[in-house]
């Protein structure tokens, strides 16, 4: 390369620069592609690998997105369908697996995408050994645990997106009712990212101000309000999103790029993501499920202790019976 030679004077014979903010996202489909471009246009990670099993549709998405680089931020992108091209990575994102067809529940996929896990969480790990993985695939809570289970990681290394995303539908749904910006709007569901999570209306508040200290009956079935309603929509969600364009991306694409951005920038932000909680609000079963975690560069360092009510605490042992009877039943 003489042209190369002439521009340059060079100073070191070998490049050994390597990135500190490496995310690899294992699987490219609609929700993985999502996640990547997030995580690039919203400056996550300067250094994002792509992995899949289908070798054109990862070099279509590799160009498509390496044309778009003069609009990002210099950010490095890599893609294989060699899991090679994960070593080194800080964050693994793994959204591969088999999706909800209509009207098909997340729990039902569980054996086929515990078998995806069985064939890529040891190697993952091999090639990053100080890695986070954050597990995104449905039943994502099993998963989860699937995944803590064959990584040998510490469990605040392996997180489930788990109700960050619920939470967010909440709280859009909520703040339409009130015409405010969900951003203003707080509350958390906790429990499984599925048909049995819970919506703690205990604590939904604005500016501090809790809604069921004006409607006492604020989500329960007498309430003349019909605010339920809200939860009810946060649990058809992705049944009415697949019915409508046959999958959801979007939304979970920016779930997963909020708690990898709160991963690589150690901001100690509180989220909704899916964790170890036996031994918590009287678990005795050994389940992850999603409550409010501070999660930082460590992964999650710990896991905020909401006061309950007594039927929010009903429900969430309920939801850890199911995942746990389920959990029982699945072969890796
Ligand atoms: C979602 O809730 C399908 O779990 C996915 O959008």
């Amino acid at each position: 390369p003489i042209l190369k030679e002439e521009l340059f004077q060079e100073l070191l014979d070998n490049d050994n620069t390597k990135s500190s903010n490496k995310i690899t996202i294992v699987g490219i489909g609609a929700v993985g592609m999502a996640a990547a471009f997030s995580i690039l246009t919203q400056n996550v990670s300067s250094d994002v690998a792509l992995v899949d099993i289908f070798e054109d549709k990862l070099k279509g998405e590799l160009m498509d997105l390496q044309h778009g680089s003069n609009f990002l931020k210099n950010a490095k992108i890599s893609a294989s369908s060699d899991l090679a091209v994960s070593a080194g990575s800080r964050l693994i994102v793994v959204t591969a697996g088999v999706r909800q067809k209509e009207g098909e529940s997340r729990l039902n996929l569980v054996q086929r995408n515990v078998d995806v896990m069985k064939t890529i969480i040891p190697k993952l790990v091999e090639y990053s050994p100080e890695t986070t993985l954050l597990i995104v695939s449905n039943p994502c809570d099993i998963l989860t645990y699937v995944a803590w289970k064959l990584s040998g990681l510490p469990k605040n290394r392996v997180i489930g997106s788990g109700t960050n995303l619920d939470s967010s539908r909440f709280r859009f749904l909520l703040a339409q009712r009130l015409k405010i910006a969900p951003t203003s709007m707080h509350g958390w569901i906790i429990g499984e990212h599925g048909d049995s999570s819970v919506p703690v209306w205990s604590g939904v508040n604005v500016a501090g101000v809790c809604l069921r200290d004006f409607n006492p009956n604020i989500g329960k079935e007498d309430d003349s309000e019909n605010w339920n309603q809200c939860h009810d929509e946060v649990v058809n969600a992705a049944y009415e999103v697949i019915k409508l364009k046959g999958y959801t991306s979007w939304a979970i694409g920016l779930s997963i790029s909020d708690i990898a951005s709160a991963f690589l920038c150690n901001t100690n932000s509180v989220k909704a993501v899916s964790t170890l909680v036996k031994g918590i609000h009287g678990i005795d079963k050994e389940v992850f499920l999603s409550l409010p975690c501070v999660v930082n560069s460590n992964g999650i360092s710990s896991i905020v202790i909401q006061k309950l009510s007594a039927d929010e605490l009903k429900k969430l042992q309920a939801s850890a019976n199911l995942i746990d009877e389920i959990q029982k039943g699945i072969k890796f």
